[in-house]
This record gives structure tokens, C-alpha cells and sequence, in this order.
């Protein structure tokens, strides 16, 4: 499983061993030590601030288990097809998002690659910002405990000098772990990191069911409200949180499939990880809630996601005393791993792309990358408008233009793709890749126009706002 099998494609038969150095092009192009790596490694990339909080919030807000059943729709009949897309343009040029776009696709398509380059640059910047945050309160769980007024906590957590120092302090981990490599840095840490995050949350939701309040907790998460089952507005959202929990549309996936060597089983793994994803949200909510409920904070959490995160529950952990001042840092740890495994991606995309762009090494690459990454998030560091701007930008508009992008790609210009899916020599039924192959020139595209025109006057209004102070 370790290395490449030349296949058809350029790699000479004594490339192993090349292929252990980081290399700029194809043919010495690094590759995962292990299949749990690059799951792993893409499961890290999904799992994040995504699961933990922002899919049970969505689910309390959009009609509970209506929400649910949305969601696993869209990440069967869109999201996986678009994990798939991904994977086999990475894996067929075997090169990051913009060189991968020009190689398969030419000079037109290669603006594709700028976007999603673009997209995860920004989302860095801000991602950052609240992964500090997240830092801030795992330390403060692990060593001394909250205080009771967790509102004025949050408050100097995430405004002035402490946001940017965090900014800062998680930006200088995500790039020294970038700069070690594929193997070396993201696989190892994915590796030792991951199997830690689903014990917590497993053991986490075991917990809260133990709480008074579980059962209502979990009434109020799973709430059958069946009438929003057909609502445009679960729909959207539902498929929102779908590109950004699965990470697609920005090049994740395909960056990390560009490591991945021809025998793989793209098809299976991309089933693999988009549910462990779901699994990891959907446990993340059975532990939320019962935890919410035990303290009557429910009013809270439909008022702000992120005031729920950061104030309500931090509250349950002080009020439960001692055993909150266990379950807390459990809680902020997994919540930073999630982040930290993320935001690996996410470098990786824009280093990647640098290394393959200019030639120039891995170290600079990262280096040079993550400081200008870490200097733009000074800003939204400073200002949570400027995040909640650059959020609805990059997080929520441009993750949809870049799948639309992918999925027409692959769709309609992409020479052969099934010939790619089918390199492991597994055999996939022809009629589900055909499917698949209609799903994104058809299906695909129709749906995420319909959910860009939401999302364009959404990311609109938001810089409107913005301007003019409102
Ligand atoms: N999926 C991550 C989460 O749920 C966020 C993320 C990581 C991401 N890499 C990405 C989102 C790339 C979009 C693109 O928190």
C-alpha cells in the first residue's frame, strides 16, 4: 500500500524511493506511508470546528432529526460525489489544485485552482483566529479552571492582544507540523491525534447521557420537526454545512489525494471519510445538548453559535463543578485537536500549491505561506465583524462556487475519470460510475446554482453590513 504502482503513468518502477523525498514534481511526488494515513489525514481535514459545534447548533435550529436526514441526502448524493472529483484530479495529475487544473485541464480551468487557493487562504485566516480562542479555553480548562462570568471571559478571550497571541501560537503550530511533510508531519500527527478525538467525543457523549437533562437534550437536538424536511431553507443550510464539514470545494482533497498512490480505492475511502465525518458531528451533538439542557441554557444556544460555544457551555462546566472541571478540558481538547487536524489541511493546500507553482522547498513554502496567513488574520483576530465577513465570503460562498467548479470539471472536460476511479483494480459496478459521472454534470450543478444565488445575497448582505456599520 505504501508507494505508487507506475500503472500507465509516468513514475519509473524504482520510484519508491524517490518518492520518500518531497519532491516538486509527479514523478518523486511524496506519498501516505499507510491507507489509515491519508484517511486519517483527510477524516482530520473534515472533522473540525465544523462537527463540534456548528452541526448540532444547525440541527437544534433547522427541525432537529428533518436536519439530519437532510444533511446524510446531500452528503451521499453531493458530497461524496464531490469528494470523488476531487480525489481523481488530484491523484491523476498528481500535482496541487492550480498546477492540477492547468495539467488535466488546461489554462481555462486553472482559475479553479486560483479559487480554491484563494478560499483556503482566507478561511485560515479567520479559522485561526477562533482555533486561538479554542487554545485559550483548553489551556484555561486543563490548568486553572473558568471563572464563573464566562460572558466577560469570552469577551477578553476574543478581543485585543490575547486573540492575536493565540492567532499566532496555533498558526506556529499548524506550520511547524506543514513544514515536516506528508509523512513526517501531517500523517504522524494525524495518526497519534484522530484515534484520541473519537475516544473523547465517544466518551463525552457517554458521559452527558449520565446527565438529568439528557433526555431532553436529546428532544431538543432531534426534534422530529418533519415540516422542515421540505423547506428550501433546511436544504440550504444542510448543504452548506456539507461543503464546509466534508472540506470540499477548496482543493482539500485534492491535495491530499495527490499523495495518494494509484492502488487506493478512492470510491470507498471517500465513503469511509465523509461518514466518519457525519458519525464525529452527529456524536458531537449527543454530548452538546444533554450537557445544555441539565442547565436550562437552551435560550441561549438559539441565539448565537458562537456565544453558545464559548459562554453557555463553558458556564454548564462551572456549575457542574468538579466533574466540569474534568469534562471541560476533555471537551476544549478534542474541539482543538478537531481544529488543529483542519487547519493542516488547509495549509497544505495553499504550501502545496506554492511548492508546485515556484519549485521552491517545502520549509519556505509553509513558512512563507502561514506567515502571511498569520499576518491577515491579525485582522479578523482584532475585529469579529471582519471574521464574520470573511466567513460568509470564503466559508460559505466561495466553498460553493469551487465544488460547482470541480463537479463540472470532472463532469464534462476531464479525460476518462472512470479509468482514474477504477485504478486500484477493484471493480466498482459500471452503472453506479456512470451515475456518479451524471450526478456531477447534472445533478450537481443544478443544485449548487440554486444554493449559490442564496448564498451570493447572504455573502452580499454581509459586506454590506460591514460598510455601513450596521
Ligand atoms: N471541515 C473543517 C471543519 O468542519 C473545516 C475545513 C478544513 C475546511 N479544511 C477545509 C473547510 C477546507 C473548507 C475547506 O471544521
Amino acid at each position: 500500500m505504501s508507494h505508487s504502482r507506475p500503472n500507465g503513468d509516468p513514475t519509473p518502477p524504482s520510484a519508491p524511493a524517490a518518492e520518500r523525498q518531497a519532491g516538486t514534481t509527479g514523478a518523486t511526488r511524496e506519498v501516505w506511508g499507510t491507507r489509515a494515513g491519508f484517511v486519517l489525514a483527510a477524516v482530520g481535514s473534515a472533522v473540525g470546528l465544523g462537527n463540534m459545534w456548528r452541526f448540532p447548533y444547525l440541527t437544534a435550529e433547522y427541525g432537529g432529526a428533518a436536519f439530519v436526514v437532510l444533511f446524510v441526502i446531500t452528503l451521499l448524493f453531493v458530497g461524496i460525489p464531490i469528494m470523488l472529483a476531487e480525489f481523481t484530479v488530484g491523484r491523476r495529475s498528481r500535482l496541487s489544485s492550480i498546477g492540477a487544473m492547468r495539467a488535466a485541464g488546461g489554462n481555462r480551468w486553472t482559475v479553479i485552482g486560483y479559487l480554491f487557493v484563494t478560499a483556503a487562504f482566507l478561511i485560515l485566516t479567520y479559522y485561526s483566529v477562533i482555533a486561538g480562542w479554542v487554545t485559550r479555553y483548553a489551556l484555561m480548562g486543563i490548568f486553572q479552571g473558568f471563572p464563573a462570568e464566562t460572558g466577560e471571559l469570552f469577551g477578553a478571550i476574543s478581543s485585543g492582544w490575547q486573540a492575536v497571541a493565540f492567532h499566532i501560537c496555533f498558526m506556529a503550530a499548524v506550520v511547524g507540523v506543514v513544514m515536516m511533510g506528508i509523512r513526517r508531519g501531517i500523517e504522524r500527527g494525524v495518526i497519534i491525534m484522530m484515534p484520541l478525538l473519537f475516544l473523547l467525543v465517544i466518551a463525552l457523549a457517554i458521559w452527558a447521557a449520565t446527565l438529568p437533562g439528557s433526555l431532553a437534550g436529546y428532544g431538543f437536538y432531534l426534534r422530529p420537526d418533519m415540516g422542515a424536511l421540505f423547506s428550501l431553507d433546511t436544504l440550504t443550510a444542510a448543504a452548506g454545512q456539507a461543503f464546509f464539514s466534508l472540506s470540499l470545494g477548496s482543493g482539500a482533497m485534492l491535495t491530499y489525494a495527490s499523495y495518494v498512490s494509484k492502488q487506493a480505492d478512492l470510491p470507498r475511502e471517500a465513503t469511509i471519510i465523509s461518514f466518519s465525518d457525519f458519525g464525529v458531528a452527529f456524536i458531537a451533538g449527543l454530548a452538546v445538548f444533554p450537557i445544555i439542557f441539565a442547565f436550562g441554557l437552551q435560550a441561549e444556544v438559539g441565539e448565537s453559535a458562537v456565544g453558545a460555544l464559548f459562554i453557555s457551555l463553558p458556564r454548564a462546566f462551572v456549575e457542574l463543578g468538579a466533574i466540569g472541571r474534568l469534562i471541560a478540558p476533555l471537551f476544549f481538547l478534542a474541539l482543538f485537536i478537531g481544529a488543529l487536524t483542519s487547519a493542516f489541511s488547509m495549509l497544505e493546500i495553499v504550501t502545496a500549491a506554492v511548492i508546485d507553482e515556484w519549485k521552491i522547498s517545502r520549509k519556505a513554502a509553509a513558512l512563507g505561506a502561514g506567515s502571511l496567513i498569520t499576518v491577515c488574520g491579525i485582522l479578523p483576530a482584532m475585529n469579529t465583524d471582519i471574521l464574520g465577513v470573511l466567513d460568509a465570503i470564503a466559508g460559505e460562498f466561495l466553498l460553493v462556487v469551487g465544488a460547482l467548479g470541480i463537479a463540472l470539471f470532472v463532469g464534462w472536460r476531464l479525460d476518462n475519470p472512470l479509468d482514474e476511479v477504477t485504478s486500484g483494480g477493484r471493480q466498482v459496478a459500471g452503472s453506479l460510475l456512470k451515475g456518479w459521472l451524471w450526478v456531477l454534470r447534472i445533478l450537481v450543478p443544478v443544485f449548487l446554482a440554486a444554493i449559490l444565488l442564496t448564498k451570493a445575497g447572504d455573502a452580499w448582505d454581509a459586506i454590506r453590513g460591514l460598510l455601513l456599520g450596521s
